[in-house]
């Protein structure tokens, strides 16, 4: 079923009964006197000038654009929107993720997640998400074998990998590493050449896990692993992080089933912080890679892609159940945050928190089970006994576990942001190829409300106060 309307935070609006609306009347018009204001628009006064204006309402939205018309008098800029943090503006029209926020539901081009993560493989979603459609048999099996002959990176990569300080984070070094990728491939610029489009997105699939890897093994001080394309994609990860003495690294397959998993999990989610950033830079019809450094350089940030390390952390200096009531307080107290809770969108469980607490046992199996598991089940229990976090609808979400799984495949904390962008790549790149195909979109350029001085007299140095 097709689904036209907006989503912000499970705010959702229904189908316009005037299709085409914002393509014929565009502005919206000043309301004739006595006339009855069309079902799907809304009516606005401007008390400044008692002038009434009809704007129409496609999808659950107005129009920005439609309010420019609405001045105090001649010379007025006419009336903007004032958004900080776009917390109740959609900037574009995409088919590829669609989140009920309050009702929990995540689903990408119309499949849960719950089902994906069940029965298909990341570079299957990956397919989905890009494409739009499931792969038939011989599809998929063009697509993986593409994304498995494109693995390498040129050899200058591993040697300016080589050039970062030893304890470099390994984020920093994939922001860098991603972008410089634009340098190998000058012809990735051509944005509008469909097979240029297509080379680049294999490659970023590709290469994302070996940069990802290099970036480790640069940190532990330990020699580059090449990929090995007998593996599929979340084992040859495991062996390019891993292998060490043995001929044939070979990964166990709860593992490589639940790195897949946490894959699948990060592919896409709408319009968040890094994929607008990837949107917003992608405008500029600037190359794929450097649009998608933005993303993992957006990613980097402790609200967004570092959150799950900083849940692990939080875990670890909580240390055990008797702690919990003493943080929690703390955290009431306004004077730190319950990492791994809340979310912008879900006002409800996140259900990608479900789904990773399911396979945190197969990997625990593998691995022995963490301490911090109990400490984190129990601080999850407390807090949604507790008025504070339901009253905000605060809930887990995907990054409360997941720290947990990575810590039990042996990974220190600064590469957990980067497992997050190695699945969300395949998110960006949809959104991006979108974004180039929409005719509605143009170079992002927000507006802004100055408050600053105006018209001063420059004053030399020496006459300064
Ligand atoms: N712990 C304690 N209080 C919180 C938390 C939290 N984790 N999150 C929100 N609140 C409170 C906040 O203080 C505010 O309270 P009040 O109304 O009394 O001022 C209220 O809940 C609303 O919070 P907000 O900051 O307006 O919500 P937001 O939508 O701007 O923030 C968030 C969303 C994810 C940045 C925030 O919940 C947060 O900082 N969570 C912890 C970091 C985290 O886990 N981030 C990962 C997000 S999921 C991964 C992804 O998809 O990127």
């Amino acid at each position: 079923m097709r689904t036209d309307r907006a989503t912000s935070g499970g705010i959702t609006a229904t189908d316009a009964g005037q299709p085409g609306a914002y393509g014929e009347a565009a502005a919206g018009r000043e309301a004739g006197a006595g006339a009855a204001p069309a079902r799907d628009t809304l009516t606005v006064t401007d008390n400044r000038t008692g002038k009434t204006y009809e704007l129409p309402i496609e999808a659950g939205t107005v129009r920005a654009m439609d309010l420019r018309q609405v001045k105090a008098g001649d010379g007025d800029f006419g009336l903007m929107t004032y958004d900080p943090a776009y917390t109740n503006t959609a900037s574009c029209r995409s088919s590829i993720t669609y989140i009920d926020g309050d009702a929990g539901i995540l689903q990408h081009r119309g499949y849960s997640i719950e089902q994906l993560c069940e029965h298909s493989s990341y570079l299957e979603v990956s397919y989905l998400i890009i494409n739009g459609v499931l792969p038939t048999q011989a599809q998929l099996e063009e697509w993986v074998h593409e994304i498995t002959i494109h693995t390498f990176v040129h050899e200058n990569v591993k040697d300016f990998i080589q050039g970062f300080r030893y304890d470099a984070n390994p984020m920093g070094m994939l922001v860098a590493s991603v972008g410089a990728l634009s340098t190998f491939y000058p012809d990735a610029n051509q944005i509008h050449d469909e097979d240029v489009r297509r080379i680049q997105i294999i490659r970023l699939l590709a290469k994302m896990p070996t940069l990802a890897a290099f970036a480790y093994r640069h940190n532990m001080g330990q020699p580059y692993v090449y990929p090995d394309n007998d593996l599929n994609y979340a084992g040859n990860f495991l062996g390019m992080m891993y292998k060490m003495t043995e001929l044939k690294y070979e990964p166990d397959p709860r593992l490589e089933r639940a790195l897949d998993v946490l894959f699948i999990l990060h592919a896409d989610h709408e319009q968040n912080a890094s994929t607008s950033a990837v949107r917003s830079v992608g405008s500029t019809q600037v190359d794929p890679y450097s649009a998608i450094a933005a993303g993992v350089a957006a990613l980097y940030g402790p609200l967004h892609g570092g959150a799950n390390e900083a849940a692990l952390r939080m875990l670890r200096r909580i240390g055990s159940v008797e702690n919990i009531p003493g943080f929690l307080e703390g955290v009431k107290a306004g004077e730190e945050r319950l990492m791994g809770f809340g979310h912008r969108v879900y006002k409800n469980y996140d259900p990608r928190a479900r789904i990773i607490r399911k396979h945190l046992d197969d990997v625990f199996e593998v691995r022995g089970k963490s301490p911090l598991l109990e400490v984190a089940s129990e601080l999850e229990k407390r807090a949604l006994d507790d008025d504070y976090f339901t009253q905000r609808k605060l809930y887990p979400n995907v990054d409360f576990y997941s720290g947990l799984i990575y810590e039990a495949l042996g990974l220190p904390v600064a590469m957990f942001p980067v497992m997050f962008a190695i699945g969300r790549t395949s998110g960006w790149i949809a959104q991006w190829l979108e974004m180039v195909q929409d005719s509605e979109q143009k170079i992002a350029r927000p507006r802004q409300i100055y408050t600053g001085d105006r018209d001063r007299d420059y004053v030399p140095i020496e006459q300064r106060g």
